[in-house]
């Protein structure tokens, strides 16, 4: 009886100030490209988030999360706008999900002025964990991903390969590490070809590449857009002319590739995640996408999501409940974990994600394309880093 009407009386002085059951919720702004020409990877990560919120339970250190998703169509001036309301307005701990490169950089001074934690989901850009001391990264960078497949093509004695980027920060670090990698094993890159991000025409670059003849064309083009890619590539007659197409895993994104037909076939690539890796942990999580999405494939892009939030999760699972932004941070570096793309972790230094690269191979198991793994290099940091 005694007990019975001490924890009413928690209750009803909780409802009435009001300000203890707000502190109790934690919100989550996931900011995301929900429409326009990005948005496969605004599905993506929102499939990924609200399955593991499905399978984890919506409490997390003690408190109740409770998810705000925001349509940023991947332009930073919205992505600025909408962060900024996220924290004034809502009063979010986190602010998370980033798209695109210049939706990442936009966020930053926002995320060190009101301290609040800046979980970069998908942006792969070097650079951006350096402009916030509160940006932590569960995605990729572009030169970590890049080097395994650069050192596969010196090892595999290809002498001559021309790059095509989109013109933008990943596509400039992913040319930057290629060139850099592949001249130092003794190739040449003859031509540096750069494609505008929005509405590109890759026709006239992949002729200029083909009238080049190199041994392979290097490509870098963001989530989404590598079928229109792979058909020029076939139309050009790349592909006849012995051309190999290979790059980061971006281009044959596992949210397009069995639709490309069989043109992407041999594509050599390398990436952290591939729907075809063989782990139960991945396993496991392609059978619970599927099912959570109506058969949707997940792709590199959703991992980021998933781990972003376990990453969320288990800090306020470490700091007992505490929403301090300095002390969220604090609690994310070094964590490490079992992703259902490898063993990943939080570098403390940098607070980039270190994990293992896979380079791959476009084949067909049992009817479908898949990016099959072939060799891994372990624990890669962002080699973007530490040249400086
Ligand atoms: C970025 C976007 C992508 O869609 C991708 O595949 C890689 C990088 C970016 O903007 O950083």
């Amino acid at each position: 009886m005694l007990r019975r009407s001490f924890v009413l009386g928690s209750v009803l002085a909780a409802l009435m100030s009001g300000g203890a059951v707000a502190q109790d919720v934690v919100k989550i702004g996931l900011i995301l490209p929900m429409t326009g020409p990005f948005a496969s990877t605004g599905r993506q990560i929102e499939a990924a988030v609200k399955l593991y919120m499905a399978q984890h339970g919506t409490t997390a250190g003690g408190k109740k999360i409770e998810l705000i998703v925001k349509d940023d169509t991947g332009v930073a001036d919205v992505t600025r706008r909408l962060a900024q309301e996220l924290v004034v307005n809502d009063k979010v701990t986190f602010l998370a999900g980033f798209g695109l490169t210049p939706t990442a950089l936009a966020t930053a001074p926002i995320a060190t002025q009101a301290k609040v934690p800046q979980i970069v989901m998908a942006a792969g850009t070097s650079v951006i964990t350096e402009r916030s001391p509160f940006i932590v990264r569960t995605s990729f960078t572009l030169p970590q991903n890049t080097l395994p497949i650069a050192d596969w093509a010196v090892r595999n004695g290809l002498k001559k390969v021309v790059t095509l980027v989109s013109d933008f920060g990943p596509g400039l670090d992913a040319e930057k590490t290629f060139t850099e990698v592949f001249t130092k094993g003794g190739g040449t890159v003859p031509e540096k070809l750069r494609v505008p991000l929005r509405n590109p025409d890759f026709a006239p670059f992949l002729q200029r590449a083909a009238d080049a003849k190199p041994d392979a064309l290097f490509v870098f083009v963001p989530s989404g857009a590598g079928s229109a890619v792979m058909k020029q590539f076939a139309e050009r007659g790349l592909d006849k002319a012995g051309i190999t197409l290979i790059g980061p895993g971006d281009v044959t994104d596992d949210d397009i590739l069995n639709d490309m037909g069989d043109v992407a076939l041999g594509t050599i690539t390398s990436m952290h995640y591939s729907a075809a890796h063989n782990s139960p942990e991945n396993k496991t999580y392609v059978a619970a996408f599927r099912k959570a999405t109506n058969g949707m494939r997940p792709n590199f892009m959703s991992v980021g999501g998933w781990d972003g939030m376990h990453l969320i999760y288990q800090a306020l699972a470490k700091t007992g409940g505490n929403t301090d932004g300095t002390a969220l941070v604090n609690a994310m570096k070094g964590m490490q974990w079992m992703s259902p793309r490898g063993p990943i972790s939080i570098d403390p230094e940098t607070r980039d994600i270190v994990q293992n690269v896979y380079v791959r191979k476009v084949e067909r198991v049992d009817g479908e394309l898949y990016n099959v793994e072939f060799a891994t290099f372990e624990a890669v940091r962002d080699p973007g880093k530490e040249k400086k």
